[in-house]
């Protein structure tokens, strides 16, 4: 199974984008992650649509937009308009499945991919209708708001189980996974069957990126 290699911007050095965007698509990632927060449903906030907007195009990357707001029906398409490739609402902000499923219908609708996350104490049950329904689920590893965080390790019986509810249906679904993704919990998540490690302090900043980005193959 190929496994893909997100990595997270929010660690990125902000004053030099492009520079950063093009040096993990040099290394060979397929996605490049943008996380989105609105000093509400997280305390932080981060980019702004039009730095999306400006750099979404600078790349042959997909553009994988994890929107940690209180508010996805309105931020979802703000930020297809600003190159969203798939945008990725959570669970906690919407709380019942028939909310979940407007949100998917609304990102669909625009032609964009849709993905649901859920928190670390957000039981992977609440996904078990909705995975027939989006294109990615993302467990959080960490609580969402920074980055830096240590690898909580019950994500992995969480990807487990979505990996065996996937392959028995045979699903169109990936399963990515965001927070405390260094070398070796990169190797747990890929055994337990992820497809997207999201990763954003453990290659930005370093100079060894080049090593790094491959023990997460
Ligand atoms: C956390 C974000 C992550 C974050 C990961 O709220 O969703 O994408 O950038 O950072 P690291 O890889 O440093 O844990
Ligand atoms: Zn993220």
């Amino acid at each position: 199974m190929k496994n893909y290699v997100a990595p997270s911007l929010l660690s990125a050095d902000k004053e030099n984008l492009e520079a950063e965007i093009k040096k993990v698509e040099a290394l060979g990632a397929e996605y490049i992650h943008w996380d989105i927060m609105d000093g509400i449903f997280v305390e932080n906030k981060s980019f702004e649509d039009s730095v999306v907007a400006k750099f979404h195009n600078c790349h042959k990357m997909i553009n994988d937009v994890h929107i940690m707001v209180a508010d996805p029906k309105h931020v979802a398409p703000i930020f297809i308009k600003a190159g969203a490739d798939i945008v990725t609402f959570h669970y906690e902000a919407v709380e019942c499945p028939k909310c979940a499923q407007k949100v998917i219908d609304l990102i669909h609708d625009q032609k964009c991919k849709a993905g649901i996350s859920i928190k670390p104490k957000t039981p992977v049950r609440v996904l078990k209708k909705l995975i027939d329904k989006v294109d990615l689920v993302l467990v959080m590893s960490v609580e969402p708001g920074k980055g830096g965080q240590a690898f909580i390790p019950s994500a992995l019986k969480k990807i487990k189980k979505l990996r065996k509810w996937i392959d028995k249906r045979n699903l169109n679904c990936l399963i990515e996974v965001d927070g405390g993704i260094n070398g070796e919990t990169g190797k747990l998540c890929r055994d337990a069957g992820v497809d997207i490690l999201v990763a954003g302090s453990y290659l930005y900043g370093h100079d060894d990126i080049k090593e790094r980005f491959e023990t997460l193959r």
